[in-house]
């Protein structure tokens, strides 16, 4: 099985990319399956705004960002989404580079991880309606990381719990 954690934040000075790189240290330990990460930032993908729905394109884009977006998530089994949240829900870039494919996304297993002020809760919460369109089967185990303790001058500090919650995460996901 491939897992793509997928870094859903863009902006400049994200912390979303050191969550990404722990958790693919902490998958790779825990073994099970093949992990990568995927950096949404490196795709460039554009606002979605063809004219062909996803779901009618056979996985051809005309636009090149978005097909090696589509050419790389079709290669997982899985994904575990690292999510911010924004504005009490989730970031308009990740979800529209979410709505921006369509197949590539059908019937997968999905977990999430999530950070913010409020630890990224009402984000996952939302993901979870918005993956089940696409028939994803999503795990209830989650992590969620709070921007004020686990985020410092030195840079990203997981509480020594959210190993066990990482790990109860990949259990789920790998079985
Ligand atoms: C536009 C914007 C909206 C935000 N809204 C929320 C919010 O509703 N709830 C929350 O807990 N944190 C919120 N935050 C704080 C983010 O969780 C925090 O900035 C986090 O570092 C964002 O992730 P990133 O650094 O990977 O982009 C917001 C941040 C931004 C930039």
């Amino acid at each position: 099985m491939r897992v793509g954690i997928v870094v859903g934040s863009i902006r400049e000075g994200r912390v979303g990319e050191q969550v990404g790189q722990w958790i693919l240290e902490q998958a790779q330990a825990h073994g099970g399956a093949d992990f990568e990460l995927v950096d949404l930032k490196k795709f460039n993908v554009p606002l979605f705004t063809s004219e062909t729905h996803p779901a009618m394109a056979n996985r051809n884009y005309d636009d090149p960002a978005v097909q090696s977006w589509s050419d790389k998530i079709n290669e997982f089994d899985a994904f575990i989404f690292v999510t911010a949240e924004y504005k009490h829900g989730v970031p308009g870039a990740f979800k529209n580079a979410f709505d921006s494919i369509a197949p590539e996304w059908m019937n997968k297993r999905i977990a999430f991880v999530g950070y913010g002020a409020a630890n990224g809760t009402r984000a996952i919460e939302q993901w979870r309606g918005i993956v089940a369109n696409m028939n994803m089967w999503d795990i209830r185990s989650t992590v969620e990381l709070s921007l004020f303790t686990e985020f410092n001058e030195t840079g990203f500090a997981p509480d020594a719990r959210r190993n066990d919650d990482l790990k109860a995460l990949l259990d789920q996901l790998v079985a």
